[in-house]
């Protein structure tokens, strides 16, 4: 028997990443569509536009800071989410950066910052979320992987890597996670108009033009 008072609650959602591109259009489509949906953004001073268009439209949507690579930063906006909502239904782990340039000219450091937001920072708001869901026996995380998450090319050996760790995390979440009820679920865009170009880092040595590899950089359009 379905229950009822269950059924009718609002249902929460949370989106990482959601001061531009994907992740801001995420937010108010799901605010749009009546969930109670936390719009998180790393830097609230980049959030006005989004608070706009959500207050102008008279939208369930509530602005809060979740850096995906502060676990304290993951911490709190999930504690206050539950304390204030007392449920999670939907995550959607959208933040992510694209790093580019050929893979000798990537500094392990650069490559470690790459995984620490498109990887581990998936990983810190999942695990951080999953007692919520799993004590309501409900729930959907959205894992926006890339069509590089399926397919690479030169230049993207950073951030192809770090989508195909998505793609292969997800599968296996998705089995562990069935019978409690939740569901895992990945999207492989392909180009998108957001300011992902313009949010992307490039090694400091791929600009430099003894790099071996600049012929092949300049051919990609570095
Ligand atoms: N655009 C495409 O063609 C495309 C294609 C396939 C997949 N994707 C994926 O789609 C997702 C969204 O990208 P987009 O195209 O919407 O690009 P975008 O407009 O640059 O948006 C990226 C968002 O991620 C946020 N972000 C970055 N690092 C963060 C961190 N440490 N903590 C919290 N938020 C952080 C950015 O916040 P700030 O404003 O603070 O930088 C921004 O809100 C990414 O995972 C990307 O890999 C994009």
């Amino acid at each position: 028997m379905v229950d009822m008072s269950e059924a009718n609650k609002q249902k929460v959602a949370i989106v990482t990443g959601s001061s531009s591109g994907i992740g801001y259009a995420t937010s108010l489509m799901l605010a749009r569509k009546g969930f109670y949906t936390y719009a998180s953004v790393r830097n609230i001073s980049r959030s006005a536009r989004l608070e706009y268009e959500a207050n102008a439209e008279k939208l369930p949507l509530k602005l809060i800071q979740l850096d995906v690579t502060d676990v304290d930063s993951v911490k709190d906006a999930l504690e206050k989410i539950v304390s204030e909502k007392g449920r999670i239904d939907v995550l959607v782990n959208n933040a992510g950066y694209g790093l580019f340039g050929a893979f000798e000219d990537i500094s392990l450091d650069e490559i470690k910052a790459q995984y620490d937001t498109n990887v581990f920072g998936l990983i810190r708001t999942t695990q951080a979320v999953l007692p919520t869901m799993r004590k309501q026996k409900s729930g959907i995380i959205v894992n926006v992987s890339s069509i590089n998450g399926q397919i690479a090319f030169p230049g993207i050996s950073a951030y192809a890597s770090t989508k195909f760790a998505t793609e292969g995390l997800s599968e296996s979440v998705a089995y562990e996670l069935e019978p409690f009820g939740i569901k895992v679920v990945l999207i492989e865009p392909g180009p998108v108009g957001s300011n992902f170009m313009k949010g992307s880092v490039l090694p400091k040595t791929a600009l430099d033009p003894r790099s071996p590899y600049s012929e092949t950089e300049t051919k990609l359009g570095k």
